[in-house]
């Protein structure tokens, strides 16, 4: 995919290093060959009841956030997709966050988690967000991107320390953390992307980042629960 290639060890978000050439763990979920790999078809079940909520929490929050962010870039293609110095790379972020999001599905049903019984708020918030900033403009669009994948970035760093601490053996745990990394990974690629396509040039891009920032974090935490 388009976003991946040029990828270059580097430091994200001062802490965060993405590494270049890993393989796509997560295109085992996409490969019907593969469908009944223990590591895809089944969930650790010597994990302890308090580890069970701990990946409960972590899955339902990740699908919820890729649900969102389908439909953030949905809202901004809205607007923005026929203009030709954006339209395509936000084509491409969003066809990124649809592998995501199909990967999050099976993920939600291979550990039988109860998905967010928000998710329809999510969707509208997702949509509103990405079309009301496209409105803006394009660079007011960058600069909800970079505040998002910020905001998920850090997430997903955060969310492979906590899976670190499941210390189950099964294959599904490796798996999974080599995914999460993976995504983690393709959102700052789209942190960078709306940097470079001047994101900070956006009018009060400090102030429409602070809001963006603030709002993706309370959805996480409602999403853990709900
Ligand atoms: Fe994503
Ligand atoms: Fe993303």
């Amino acid at each position: 995919m388009q976003l991946r290639k040029g990828r270059q060890v580097r430091e994200v978000v001062g802490r965060i290093a993405i590494t270049e050439g890993q393989a796509e763990a997560s295109e085992i979920y996409t490969n019907p060959s593969r469908a009944r790999d223990e590591a895809v078809s089944a969930s650790p079940q010597d994990i302890t009841p308090e580890q069970r909520r701990v990946l409960d929490a972590a899955l339902r929050v990740d699908q919820a956030g890729e649900l969102a962010a389908n439909w953030i870039y949905r809202g901004q293609m809205a607007v923005l997709g026929g203009d030709r110095q954006v339209g395509p790379l936000i084509q491409d972020m969003w066809d990124q966050e649809r592998h995501h999001l199909a990967v999050m599905d099976k993920l939600q049903m291979q550990h039988q988690i109860r998905p967010t019984i928000l998710s329809d708020v999510a969707k509208a918030a997702g949509f509103g967000l990405g079309f009301a900033t496209a409105i803006m403009g394009k660079e007011a669009a960058m600069a909800c991107t970079e505040a998002v994948e910020t905001v998920i970035g850090e997430h997903y760093d955060d969310q492979l320390k906590e899976l670190d601490s499941l210390s189950s053996s099964h294959p599904s745990m490796t798996l999974l953390s080599d995914v999460i990394r993976e995504f983690r990974d393709d959102e700052l690629g789209h942190l960078h992307a709306a940097v470079d396509h001047h994101s900070q040039r956006a009018p009060a891009h400090a102030l429409l980042s602070t809001i963006v920032g603030y709002g993706c974090k309370v959805a996480i935490e409602v999403c853990r629960k709900f």
